[in-house]
């Protein structure tokens, strides 16, 4: 295979900019699109600060185009897929491309509930085909280098975590906005569901999955909303470490602060800058040795270099076909997309039943959990209630 073959179903807001990378690609070729809206087939939405070069007429050339994914899956002009439609088809979307040896790459989250993301994995595990799940933040040079500092031991053993991260403001207007976003019965969460999975796929992919924690949750404390807006957590990391984890989209400004405390000192991510106040020794030996009861020497300052390169999308869909075509590894697997889903199951499962919850989450108890908020909403409010069935019969499907 010269060309990976790509397949995009969804032409909304995200599955549009994947569109837009595609003349960038080297080694692949969009060979079809799908959509269940027949009008997103027809004409380009070319998107608010979209920075490719490309017009609304980029779709006359010969993309085959469907309004059924499952017949793009057997027209045999695909080799990959990118999965750009809602959450709740992802799973489904996924298990059938891997039934049919089809590549995939998934938006996140990979799935509403823990349950679904291990299936789907486990569907892929019966497969020889690529899986990927689109998290781009872990192309961005700065966490790269959070990464390798974490890797390397120079932050020595980690001894606390604190990420503040509430720059997802969304207002009212966004959420009255409708559809299947902001909701249980649609979208299955708020913020950790949409806004929140990249972090949390970060927090994962940096310390791992915590063993256990307790979490505070509102519902819709900021916004007239059934889903959470407002969230704080607290966690035991594998080592004994500590954590906490805010977010809300309900700050503006926000901030995005992420602070890791190890044996050799402090790194900070704040505004971009990542700066590592270094100790003149371990942080415990300083504690354990030294004589002077209020210790103050000051921390070496070191100011991270970053290197500026570009990074996003386009940079994992790349990573996939050299992975398809056996030249790198997978920089985002699929499988990982399982951990983030935990965590926010997890979260939302402590924080609505107050009290602290073991990672992994108890399957069936979130899923129990899930069903009851999504009962509640249908019943209790009703107009912010959303019905797949019927949305998929609006369009004739
Ligand atoms: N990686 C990122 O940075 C990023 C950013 C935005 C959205 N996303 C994710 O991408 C997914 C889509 O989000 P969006 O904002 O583009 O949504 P959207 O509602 O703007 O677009 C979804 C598109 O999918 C189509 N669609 C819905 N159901 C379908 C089906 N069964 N078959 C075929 N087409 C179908 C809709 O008609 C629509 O065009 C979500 O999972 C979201 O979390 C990821």
């Amino acid at each position: 295979m010269k060309k990976v073959r790509f397949g995009l179903i969804g032409l909304g807001n995200i599955g549009t900019r994947h569109f837009g990378y595609f003349p960038e690609l080297e080694n692949a070729e969009l060979t079809a699109i799908c959509d269940v809206d027949k009008t997103k087939l027809t004409e380009l939405k070319i998107p608010e600060n979209f920075d490719h070069p490309i017009t609304a007429t980029d779709f006359d050339k010969s993309i085959a185009k469907f309004t059924d994914y499952r017949e793009m899956l057997d027209s045999g002009k695909v080799d990959a897929i990118i999965i750009a439609v809602p959450h709740y088809f992802h799973p489904e979307m996924a298990e059938e491309a891997f039934r049919r040896g089809i590549h995939v790459i998934c938006e996140k989250p990979i799935a509403i509930t823990a349950r679904e993301a291990r299936e789907m994995t486990a569907a892929h595990a019966d497969s020889e085909v690529v899986f990927a799940a689109m998290f781009q933040k872990r192309t961005e040079p700065v966490y790269i280098k959070i990464k390798e500092m974490l890797e390397s031991g120079e932050l020595g053993e980690l001894r606390r975590v604190s990420w503040n991260i509430t720059d997802w403001f969304r207002t009212q207007s966004y959420y009255d906005s409708g559809g299947w976003r902001g909701n249980w019965t649609g979208e299955g969460g708020g913020v950790l569901m949409n806004q929140c999975p990249h972090n949390l796929d970060l927090f994962q992919w940096f310390f791992g999955l915590p063993k256990r924690l307790q979490a505070l949750v509102y519902l819709g404390k900021w916004h007239d909303i059934t889903v959470e807006d407002d969230v704080l957590v607290l966690m035991e990391l594998e080592n004994g470490a500590t954590a906490s984890f805010i977010t809300t989209t309900g700050d503006t400004p926000g901030t995005n602060r992420l602070e890791i405390a190890g044996e050799n000192g402090k790194l900070v991510l704040e505004a971009g800058k990542l700066t590592f106040f270094k100790t003149e020794e371990p942080v415990q030996k300083i504690l354990d040795h030294s004589e002077k009861a209020f210790y103050s020497k000051r921390p070496r300052v070191i100011e991270v270099p970053v290197e500026t390169k570009a990074h996003g999308h386009k940079f994992i869909t790349q990573n996939v076909i050299n992975a398809v075509l056996g030249k790198e590894k997978l920089m985002s697997p699929g499988p990982d997309g399982v951990k983030s889903v935990q965590l926010a199951n997890a979260i939302l499962l402590s924080g609505l039943k107050g009290r602290a919850v073991e990672v992994p989450v108890c399957e069936g108890e979130f899923d129990q959990l899930l069903e009851e908020l999504r009962t509640d909403e249908r019943q209790n409010a009703p107009d912010k209630a959303f019905d797949w069935e019927a949305y998929l019969r609006s369009f004739d499907v």
